[in-house]
C-alpha cells in the first residue's frame, strides 16, 4: 500500500480511537464511579491525615493495591476499582520498598504506629523508612487515623478487635505479673503449651536466634529481655519483661505459639509473614535460655490429654 496523505490521515485517527476506546472510554464506561462494598466516608481527621500522607512522600514507598500475585499484607483480597472512589487523587502508588498499605487499618494497634512514627528503628530495627517525629504529636494522630483506615470497613473490624483485646490486655496487665502471665498464655490452645522447643539450644542455633532477636525483636523486648527497648515509652501495655516468664511454666511451643500469631490488642507483632518455623524456634531458644534461664529444647513431646477438644473460641 502506498502512503498517501489520506491514509496515513485515517490510519493514525484510527489508531488514535481505538487506543482511546480500550484505555479510556471502556474502563470509563464499565467501571463507572460505583463504590466498593468495603468503602465509607472518610472522617475529618482521617482526610487531615491523607493530606499529610500526600505530602510527606509516603507514596514514594508504599503502594496501595493488592494484585492477585501477592502474598504480603492484605493479600487476602485482591484491589477493586471501586475501592478508589473517594481518591483524589488517588495513592496506588508504584514503588515498594515498604509494605503495600491497602489493608493496613487495623493490622497494628495505635500505640504500634506512635512508636513507629516516632523512630520505625524503634519496632522494626532494620527498617529504611525515615522518622516522621518531626511532624508533632497533633499530626501524627491524624496521619495514623489515616493509616488506620486504610481498608475502610475492613480496617474498622480489624481496628474494632485491637481495641477489645487492648482493653483486656491492660487489665491483664495492671492486674500484675502472674496474673498477666496466666491471661497471655490462657489464649495459647492446649497442644501448643505442652510442646517442647524440637530444635536443640546448640551454640549455632543460639547464635541464629541472636541475630532474629536484633533483627526483629531488640527495639521493644530490649537488649537483656526486660521489655526496656527504646519503644517502651510508646507503647502500652509495655512490650513483655521475660523475666517474669521464670518458674511460669512457659514451653517452647507457648513461646512459638505467640511469637507466630502475635499478640491482638498488644503491639506484639505476628511473625509468620517474616520467619519460617525454624527461625521461630530458634528466637524462641534464644529467648528461653538467655532470658528466662530454662529451656525444654529436645525434650520428648508430653502429649496431650486424652479428654482435649479445641475451643471453638478464636481471637
Ligand atoms: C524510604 C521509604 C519509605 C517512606 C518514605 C515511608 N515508608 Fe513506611 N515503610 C517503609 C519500609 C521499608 C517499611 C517496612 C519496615 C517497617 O515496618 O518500618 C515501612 C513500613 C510502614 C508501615 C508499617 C506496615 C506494617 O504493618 O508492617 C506503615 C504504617 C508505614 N510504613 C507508613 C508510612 C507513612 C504514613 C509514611 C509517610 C509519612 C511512610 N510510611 C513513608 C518505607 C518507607
Ligand atoms: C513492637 C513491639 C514488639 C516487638 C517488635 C516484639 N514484641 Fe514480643 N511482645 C510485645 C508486647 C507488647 C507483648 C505483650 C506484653 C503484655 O501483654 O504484657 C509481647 C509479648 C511477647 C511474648 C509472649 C510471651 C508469653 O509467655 O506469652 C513473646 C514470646 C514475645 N513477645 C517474643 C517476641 C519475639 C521473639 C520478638 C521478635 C521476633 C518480639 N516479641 C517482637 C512487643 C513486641
Amino acid at each position: 500500500m502506498k502512503m498517501t496523505t489520506p491514509i496515513v490521515v485515517c490510519g493514525s485517527t484510527l489508531l488514535f480511537t481505538s487506543v482511546l476506546v480500550v484505555a479510556v472510554i471502556l474502563p470509563w464506561a464499565t467501571l463507572g464511579e460505583r463504590p466498593s462494598a468495603i468503602v465509607r466516608p472518610r472522617t475529618a481527621l482521617e482526610e487531615e491525615g491523607r493530606a499529610l500522607y500526600v505530602n510527606n512522600g509516603c507514596a514514594f514507598c508504599h503502594t496501595q493495591f493488592v494484585r492477585s500475585i501477592d502474598w504480603g499484607l492484605g493479600a487476602e483480597r485482591v484491589a477493586q476499582a471501586g475501592d478508589y472512589v473517594a481518591d483524589q487523587p488517588n495513592l496506588v502508588g508504584t514503588e515498594r520498598t515498604g509494605p503495600d498499605l491497602s489493608q493496613e487499618g487495623g493490622e497494628h494497634p495505635d500505640d504500634w504506629h506512635r512508636a513507629h512514627f516516632a523512630n520505625p528503628r524503634f519496632t522494626r530495627p532494620e527498617s529504611v523508612m525515615p522518622s516522621w517525629e518531626f511532624l508533632g504529636p497533633v499530626r501524627l494522630r491524624a496521619l495514623t487515623a489515616y493509616v488506620q483506615s486504610l481498608g475502610f470497613r475492613l480496617a474498622d473490624d480489624r481496628d474494632g478487635r485491637q481495641q477489645t483485646w487492648k482493653r483486656r490486655a491492660q487489665a491483664a496487665f495492671d492486674a500484675g505479673p502472674e496474673a498477666n502471665v496466666a491471661w497471655l498464655h490462657s489464649m495459647v490452645p492446649e497442644p501448643w503449651r505442652w510442646l517442647p522447643n524440637p530444635y536443640p539450644t546448640s551454640p549455632a542455633g543460639l547464635e541464629r536466634g541472636h541475630r532474629i532477636y536484633e533483627s526483629f525483636c531488640i527495639g521493644c523486648h530490649g537488649p537483656v529481655g526486660d521489655g526496656m527497648g527504646p519503644a517502651q515509652p510508646y507503647l502500652q501495655p509495655p512490650p513483655l519483661n521475660f523475666t517474669i516468664l521464670r518458674g511460669r511454666g512457659v514451653s517452647g511451643g507457648i513461646l512459638y505459639y505467640q511469637i507466630m500469631n502475635g499478640i491482638t490488642g498488644t503491639a506484639m507483632p505476628y511473625f509468620k509473614r517474616e520467619l519460617e518455623s525454624e527461625k521461630i524456634w530458634d528466637v524462641g531458644n534464644y529467648v528461653a535460655v538467655t532470658f528466662i534461664g530454662q529451656s525444654d529444647a529436645g525434650a520428648a513431646p508430653r502429649g496431650i490429654e486424652a479428654s482435649y477438644e479445641p475451643s471453638a473460641e478464636g481471637r
